[in-house]
C-alpha cells in the first residue's frame, strides 16, 4: 500500500507562526511537525510516500526531507497544490501516484502516540471501500464526528455544533481507488474547500466504510492550544516533563 501526506493549506489558525512558513513545518517538541506523520506511515511499513504541499514554503519540504534517507526509506514523492481548496482537493493530486493501488492518508498535523501497523494490515485484507480511525475526544465540534448506529457510522458531520456523539474522525485515512472518481463529483463546502467528510460519507452512503478506533493519544496541531498540546504530549512521551 503507499501512503499520503497531506501538508498544504495557509494555516490560518496559526497566524502569525504562519506568516512566513508552512505549518507543517513549525517544531513540534524537538523535530519539525512533518516527521511526526510521515513517522506514522514508516512505522506501519509503508515505504512508497507522496508528501503533497503548497504555498510559498514548498520548496523547504524537499531541503528538510530530501528522498527520505533519515527516515529509511529509498525515495519520496512530492506533488504541489495550486491554491488552498480543501483536503480533498490536495488528495486529488495523488491520484497518479496512487495508480489504482490502495492509499493511507495522514493529515501532516496529526500526531499520535502508537502505531497503525494493526489498523493497516485490517484495510489490506478489505477488499474494497474504505476504512478511517475514530478518537473520542472532549471537544467534538471542533472536528468531522462520527454519528453511530448499532456499531456502524450512519454519517459524519463537519464541526457539528451539537454533535451526534464524542467520535472523532481522525486525520488517518485508508482509501480504495473510487476515492478519486468521488472527489472528482465534489462541491466546495461553506468554507470553500473540497472536504474529506464528503468523501468519507460516499462511502457510508455506498455501505463500504468501516472503523477501528485509535490507541492511544491523538491530537491535531493546527490551532495555538492543539499545537501546544501536541508539544507537551511529545515531550512528556520523549520522559522530559
Ligand atoms: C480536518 C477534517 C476533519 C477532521 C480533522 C482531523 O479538519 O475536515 O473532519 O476531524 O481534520 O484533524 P480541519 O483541520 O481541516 O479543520
Amino acid at each position: 500500500m503507499k501512503g499520503v501526506i497531506l501538508a498544504g493549506g495557509l494555516g490560518t489558525r496559526l497566524y502569525p507562526l504562519t506568516k512566513v512558513t508552512n505549518k507543517h513545518l513549525l517544531p513540534v517538541y524537538d523535530r519539525p511537525m512533518i516527521f511526526y506523520p510521515l513517522e506514522t506511515l514508516v512505522k506501519a511499513g509503508i515505504k512508497d510516500i507522496m508528501v503533497i504541499t503548497g504555498g510559498t514554503s514548498a520548496g523547504d519540504f524537499l531541503r528538510l526531507l530530501g528522498n527520505g534517507k533519515d527516515f529509511g526509506l529509498e525515495h519520496l514523492t512530492y506533488a504541489y497544490q495550486e491554491g488552498e481548496k480543501g483536503i480533498a482537493h490536495a488528495l486529488a493530486l495523488a491520484e497518479h501516484f496512487a495508480g489504482g493501488e490502495k492509499i493511507v492518508v495522514i493529515l501532516g498535523d496529526n500526531i499520535i502516540e502508537k502505531d497503525i501497523s494493526k489498523e493497516v494490515q485490517i484495510f489490506q485484507k478489505q477488499k474494497k471501500g474504505a476504512r478511517i480511525l475514530l478518537k473520542e475526544v472532549d471537544e467534538p465540534q471542533r472536528f468531522g464526528v462520527a454519528d453511530i448506529k448499532d456499531k456502524k457510522i450512519v454519517r459524519i458531520i463537519e464541526k457539528p455544533s451539537v454533535p451526534p456523539s464524542k467520535f472523532a474522525v481522525t486525520g488517518i485515512y485508508m482509501y480504495d481507488s473510487k476515492v478519486f472518481d468521488f472527489i472528482k463529483t465534489l462541491k466546495p463546502s461553506n468554507r470553500g474547500e473540497l472536504e474529506i467528510t464528503d468523501v468519507n460519507n460516499r462511502y457510508i452512503e455506498i455501505g463500504e466504510m468501516t472503523y477501528g478506533i485509535l490507541d492511544g493519544w491523538w491530537t491535531d496541531a493546527g490551532t495555538f492550544t492543539s499545537l501546544l498540546r501536541a508539544n507537551m504530549l511529545v515531550a512528556k512521551q520523549r520522559g522530559s516533563l
